[in-house]
């Protein structure tokens, strides 16, 4: 046996395999196998030679043995794809090093020393976009969550925090500008074309916040004055041409400082803050000490190129970045498993600053919706696991909706229980007390106890359990006494079939049928299986107004007559609860003639009940459009299908649509009128303007829907006449679901009016492969084979396929054309990059709650998968989990 090859001795980055895994099965990390490491490395100086095909790397470690640690004289440096060129201990060469699949393992004797790695390797052949890469010709880096060991080696686990600087030297012509985290302390000229760039970042950090970005850039400078009075300077980078996009980016940057200073009392500790805007990007941003890197879809936005959905976007993200810069960065994690610690509570607080920034009734429904298109199915589906998950067997399969949103949701529900003063003593314990650690949920949870007096122990189960609580409530009257039964199930899930009942704040009002007002919002909070509350001074009986604010991420059947939704649609004062009575509405009939349980008699009742609310929403002269707008929006296909144990995409679709389009002739005048005027406003960023074109794409829908002619009438119209990308987008997203003739002359115009144009280039793939049009499974094989689409660019990539993928006319196509689009997609993507083909599979693991014909077409499909011979561990765990 090779030296190379041994099997290491079990340390403390080895963990424990699953009894007889199947052959090709990776290796599961379990949470519970953590052990501190056995190094730690207070100081590493990196040096870059850079390259487009070639980039050189010195790393030098000064390594020290952690009094917590087991003692271990290895030393494991995690690789990935990289082999050591050299590597010296304490100044000498060394060869007694050995490999352990892709890691480096070295004997150490003493306490501490000096360790030095040469490695190299080629960004321009990097198509994971996972360590140092090139994009556009420019270099960078992205090391969450393990890519940094793709670079160098390195102990790459997030609780070895290292203080950095970085020396990088390239060609100055390719590389005008060269940055890293921190601040710059040197640069100069090499005198032979290529110049050099020293960094410094005094905070120390674990691996994954790692960055270093080298290409032709210009930036949009300003700067910001912080709380105590210190001046920093930001940059937001992009490449040439694009500097006038930059604007909205760095008011949201300049809005974000300033919010945390205000509601989380946390301040900027550095003189410099950079974003840089990169093409070819795998999620939406990244977090990196001082040097945040985004994708430019949540950079770049001007009322030519970008709707108010983006902008929203955009501002959200720089955000939720900035944010991180405490919640991650200054506290940041032990390990993955504590992913939630920073991500759910970095997504609440870009939540609370959206909410501040703009309108926070229209921002809440947003979440909630959200969270019930993407993590209620994940919740219910084979790949169900904890905000805090168990096991994983790749990290980057753990970027989900429910690590994100749901932890969200169990943070804002401490802060719902606490009040937000108590919350934010809460909070400031927390930062207190953990400022510079790797700290864990359970440190999170117990900073909010002290700082809130709040008892969370039995609330530590939102941590531990999987699955959305289901909770049944009934409210009986006599006399002048109310009482409210809820009862709670929380569902089984993979590897956790048994659950106990979770403590469950419900905000709630009871209203007064005849006056339309209530006494005053209380809060319950259910900590059992069952319980009842009393209210009491009811002399008819209430309507009831529950889970406010959507205050618990939950799913509630309270059977009640129609009537009751319709007076909440009308005279709820919680903008949420007036929402969610006018879905339920709608969700309750959607769901009885899906079932065909419906009498042609249901139907009609069905139906008029809902057309009275909606025309009532059209007409309410106290709703703000932004409002209204979001009051006009059905239930998606995806939460219908949620109600169903079983669903069926092909009735629902058709239902939905029928809906649609009964609501479309209903009330045709009051649509037209509101569209009429929605066109007479002008442009503008303000929340009236901004309403005004949102109702405007919503009229232009319902219109269609009841009158094709009338509708692609109005849309070409709406598109000609745009002065802005929302209005534009708007009227070809309606055309492209039309089968008419304005619609390809609409898409061709589109085309080559932003040509050259990536991310609105993205919008005409999305908009087509997302459209209700009978022929879009060959429009999306036609997108495919289009100059314009490659793989390569995740972007591009998701704008057709992710588009498809949660089309139900396309995905649920009842041959299985759909199933099988996706599962060549999976396939061939998977070798160029797994994390981003990866994020496919979670649509065709539903199978099992999808009729048989289509679950087994399904099915075949993810079989098909497995069966290719060199998948990525990303996609293997999501196919194995997903066969279950
Ligand atoms: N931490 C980043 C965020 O939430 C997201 C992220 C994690 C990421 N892994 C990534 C981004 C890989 C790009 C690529 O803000
Ligand atoms: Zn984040």
């Amino acid at each position: 046996m090779d030296i190379a090859s041994r099997p290491a001795e079990p340390d403390e980055n080895t963990q424990i395999a699953d009894a007889a895994p199947p052959p090709q099965a990776p290796p599961v990390i379990h949470r519970e196998d953590y052990l501190p490491p056995a190094w730690l490395v207070p100081e590493i100086t990196l040096d870059f030679r850079l390259g487009i095909d070639e980039t050189r790397v010195t790393s030098k470690l000064a390594v020290r043995r952690n009094p917590a640690g087991n003692g271990a004289v290895t030393l494991r440096l995690n690789g990935d794809q990289i082999t050591p060129i050299s590597l010296k201990v304490d100044g000498e060469h060394v060869n007694d090093w050995r490999l352990d699949g892709p890691d480096l393992l070295l004997d150490l004797p003493g306490a501490q020393h000096l360790v030095e790695v040469e490695t190299a390797v080629n960004p321009a052949g990097n198509s994971q976009l996972m360590g140092l890469y090139a994009s556009n010709g420019m270099l960078c880096t992205q090391c969450e969550a393990e890519g940094f060991r793709r670079i160098t080696f390195f102990p790459d686990r997030p609780d070895v925090l290292s203080i950095y600087r970085v020396r990088m030297s390239g060609d100055k012509a390719r590389f005008p500008i060269l940055l890293a985290n921190g601040n710059c302390t040197a640069q100069g000229e090499n005198g032979d074309g290529t110049h050099w760039a020293e960094w410094h970042d005094p905070w120390p950090k674990p691996s994954y916040l790692f960055a270093l970005v080298a290409g032709d850039l210009v930036a949009n400078h300003a700067t910001f004055t912080t709380m105590s009075g210190r001046k920093v300077d930001l940059n937001i980078w992009v490449r040439p041409g694009d500097e006038g996009r930059t604007r909205h980016a760095m008011d949201s940057l300049i809005a974000s400082m300033k919010w945390d200073e205000q509601a989380f009392g946390r301040e900027y500790d550095l003189d410099l803050f950079n974003v840089v805007a990169v093409a070819d990007f795998n999620m939406g941003a990244m977090e990196n000490k001082g040097l945040n890197v985004f994708n430019t879809r949540y950079v770049l936005a001007d009322p030519e190129t970008a709707t108010d959905a983006d902008y929203d976007a955009v501002e959200g993200v720089i955000g939720h970045e900035y944010f991180h810069n405490w919640s991650g960065n200054r506290v940041t994690c032990r390990d993955w498993f504590q992913l939630s610690l920073k991500e759910g509570f970095t997504v609440l607080r870009d939540q609370l600053f959206s909410a501040d920034m703009g309108s926070a009734a229209v921002k809440r429904i947003e979440d909630v919706r959200v969270l019930r298109s993407a993590q209620f199915p994940e919740d219910s589906g084979p790949l169900a696991h904890p905000i805090r998950p168990d096991s994983y067997q790749e990290i980057s399969n753990f970027y989900t909706a429910t690590v994100y949103n749901k932890g969200a949701e169990v943070i804002r529900m401490m802060r719902t229980m606490a009040g937000p003063e108590r919350f934010r003593e809460g909070t400031d314990l927390y930062f207190a007390r953990h400022d510079g650690e790797a700290a864990t949920c359970e440190d999170f949870v117990r900073a909010i106890e002290d700082g809130t007096g709040l008892d969370l122990g039995r609330f530590r189960l939102w941590y531990s359990q999987a699955g959305t609580p289901q909770l049944s409530i009934r409210l009986e009257h006599g006399g002048t006494r109310a009482v409210l039964t809820a009862t709670q199930t929380v569902p089984g899930t993979p590897g956790q079939p048994d659950k106990q009942p979770v403590p469950v704040p419900l905000r709630l009002a009871l209203f007064d049928r005849d006056t339309g007002t209530h006494s005053g919002e209380r809060l319950i909070v259910l900590d059992k299986a069952s319980d009842t509350f009393v209210f009491d001074g009811f002399a008819k009986p209430p309507v009831l107004s529950i889970n406010r604010g959507f205050s618990a991420p939950v799913a509630i059947e309270f059977e009640r007559p129609a009537q009751d939704l319709v007076f909440l649609a009308a005279h709820d004062d919680d903008p949420f609860a007036r929402y969610e009575a006018m879905q339920n509405l709608v969700v309750q009939h959607l769901v009885a003639a899906v079932g065909g349980g419906l009498s042609e008699a249901e139907r009609g009742a069905g139906r008029a009940a809902i057309g009275a609310a909606f025309a009532a929403v059209l007409a309410d002269p106290a709703l703000d459009d932004l409002m209204r707008g979001e009051l006009m929006i059905l239930p998606a296909e995806s939460y219908l299908a949620e109600q169903l144990l079983v669903a069926d995409p092909g009735a629902i679709h058709a239902e939905r649509e029928a809906l649609k389009a009964w609501l479309g002739r209903e009330c045709a005048a009051a649509l037209a009128a509101l569209h009429d005027r929605a066109v007479g406003v002008a442009y503008g960023r303000d929340a009236a303007a901004r309403g005004a074109r949102k109702i405007k794409t919503q009229a232009l829908n319902y219109i269609a829907a009841g009158d094709a002619g009338e509708g692609a009438r109005r849309a070409i119209a709406q598109y000609h006449a745009a002065d802005n990308m929302t209005d534009r987008q708007g009227a070809l997203m309606v055309l492209a679901s039309l089968d008419v003739p304005e619609r390809a002359e609409a898409l061709a115009d589109f085309h080559q009016r932003y040509q050259g144009n990536a991310l609105v280039i993205d919008k005409w793939f999305s908009l087509q492969a997302g459209a209700f049009h009978p022929h879009v499974l060959e429009h999306v094989r036609a997108l495919a084979g289009h100059g314009d689409f490659t793989m390569s660019n995740p972007n591009r990539a998701r704008a057709l396929y992710m588009a498809a993928a949660m089309n139900p006319v396309a995905f649920h196509d009842a041959g299985g054309e759909g199933y099988r689009l996706i599962g060549d997609l999976i396939r061939r993507l998977d070798p160029i990059n797994p994390q981003t083909a990866a994020r496919f599979v979670p649509s065709l693991g539903r199978w099992r709650r999808i009729e048989p014909a289509r679950a087994v077409l399904m099915r075949a499909e993810l079989e098909r998968i497995a069966a290719e011979p060199a998948l990525s561990r990303d996609v293997l765990e999501q196919v194995t989990k997903s066969l279950g």
